[in-house]
């Protein structure tokens, strides 16, 4: 593939400029306003088409890779989705490190672009620290071989930059009116990518990161099996900046699923459990703000890529 075929793919593929909604019915009288990005309009489904594309547009840009190499991450299956697109559309081979504890949609629409999918043995569908030291061994050990490239969604420097506009999107469709972001924290790439385009902006809301409390690592140290795809790692990823991010807050995952129930029957929003907990959490800190309190979080994905589980059961 020419040069030119893989930039013009790039420049084709629409990213962003996803909607910004209010919730109302799941916020309650007396608290602030929540806003919601949908992300879910992005190609592949969530807000992850941002970084693939970041990542690969660097990676051909600079030469770290041509069309014919094979791209490598460890990835619950957004990253991956997003990644086996993008390499999709630019000529390159994609392997994806994965597990059963993971969504069976995302591992099948990896598959679908053409990916390699592996997959890890959960035992029990837990995401445990064990199993994410399992996938990014195996990872780590493919990206080295050659012709191959490890993307790193845990420090690759384009990425930061690819989410900024999701920040700078916020800005805009508020009017500038902002005083608290929260998001799930799994590489922290989105909320702190989204920090730096709010920041450019010239806002500067407070930024609570958030994990589930069934593996409460930020919080308190100790990792644990939970069910909240994408997030709560159980180790501190490199781009969560402390000082930016004064906070970090552990929500229950039952609560983040019965919002997610909520979401769908009364405000007509199909989400995931990594956005349901960002709700939860947006709504509490709406509610302890105040009424003329602002708080915006995102909605990573579409739970459509959920409905094999027992999420809406
Ligand atoms: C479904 C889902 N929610 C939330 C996140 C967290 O996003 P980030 O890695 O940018 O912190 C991810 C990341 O993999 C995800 O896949």
């Amino acid at each position: 593939m020419a040069d030119d075929d893989w930039r013009a793919a790039l420049d084709a593929v629409a990213v962003g400029s996803t909607p910004l909604v209010r919730l109302r019915r799941v916020v309650p009288d007396g608290a602030g306003e929540v806003w919601l990005k949908l992300e879910s309009g992005n190609p592949s489904g969530s807000y992850k088409d941002r970084l693939a594309v970041a990542i690969v547009r660097g990676a051909l840009d600079r030469g770290d890779v041509a069309p014919g190499d094979r791209l490598v991450e460890y990835t619950g299956g957004s990253t991956g989705t997003a990644l086996a697109h993008v390499a999709a559309l630019t000529g390159l081979r994609f392997t994806a490190v994965s597990s059963d504890a993971f969504a069976p949609v995302k591992l099948r629409s990896m598959a679908a672009y053409g990916a390699e999918v592996l997959v890890e043995p959960s035992h029990g569908g837990g995401i445990t620290p064990d199993l994410i030291a399992r996938v990014r061994d195996r990872a780590y050990a493919l990206g080295a071989e050659p012709g191959s490239w490890y993307t790193d969604q845990f420090g690759n420097a384009d990425i930061r930059p690819g989410y900024a506009p999701m920040g700078t999107e916020i800005a805009e469709a508020l009017d500038g009116r902002l005083d608290v972001v929260c998001a799930g924290v799994g590489t922290g790439g989105a909320l702190m990518g989204a920090l730096d385009g709010l920041d450019a902006a010239g806002l500067a809301p407070d930024a609570v990161g958030l994990e589930p409390a069934q593996s409460p690592f930020l919080t308190t140290g100790a990792g644990g099996s939970h069910r909240v795809e994408g997030i709560g790692l159980g180790f501190t990823p490199p781009f969560l900046d402390r000082d930016r991010v004064a906070e970090v807050r552990a929500v229950d995952q039952a609560d983040a699923i019965a919002m997610c129930r909520r979401l769908a029957a009364e405000e007509g929003l199909l989400c995931g459990p990594s956005t349901g907990l960002n709700v939860v959490a947006a709504v509490g800190l709406a509610v302890e703000r105040g009424p003329g309190s602002v708080v915006a979080t995102f909605g990573v994905d579409t739970g459509a890529k959920y409905l094999d589980g027992d999420l809406f059961a």
